[in-house]
């Protein structure tokens, strides 16, 4: 892949989750960035950042909250609709869209 597209790309996840197939890439990241923040950039002390970390971060992360190996408070939505139930990261990473993404991730377990 070329490296302007890499710098350009909001988060590293957006390439994890391209590079595993997901259909609806942008759709997966809005959804993360409506808690992480615009850009995966938190305006929420209580919400780390998403964007600057390398890929294996962030995936080593999700499928240790996927084994609800790692706690994660329930937490209301920050933007987009933020009528939505509050979830976890646990549940997040659990939902049919992420889990079939993180299944495609190519990484020993
Ligand atoms: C409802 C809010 C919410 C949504 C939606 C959400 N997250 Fe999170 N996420 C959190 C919270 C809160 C934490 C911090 C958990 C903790 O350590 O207590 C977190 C932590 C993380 C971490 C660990 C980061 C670190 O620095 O330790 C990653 C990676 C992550 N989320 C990725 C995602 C991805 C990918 C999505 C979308 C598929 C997503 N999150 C959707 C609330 C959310």
């Amino acid at each position: 892949m070329n490296r302007s597209i890499i710098y350009a790309a909001a988060t590293s996840l957006v390439l994890a989750f391209s590079a595993a197939g997901a259909t609806d890439v942008d759709a997966l990241m809005n959804h993360c960035n409506d808690c992480h923040g615009p850009g995966g950039v938190s305006d929420s002390s209580d919400i780390p950042s998403l964007a600057g970390f390398p890929e294996f971060v962030h995936v080593d992360a999700l499928f240790i909250f996927q084994d609800e190996a790692r706690p994660c408070a329930e937490t209301e939505y920050r933007h987009g609709d933020t009528s939505r139930a509050p979830t976890t990261m646990p549940a997040t990473s659990a939902s049919p869209a992420l889990s079939s993404a993180l299944s495609a991730v190519p990484v020993d377990r």
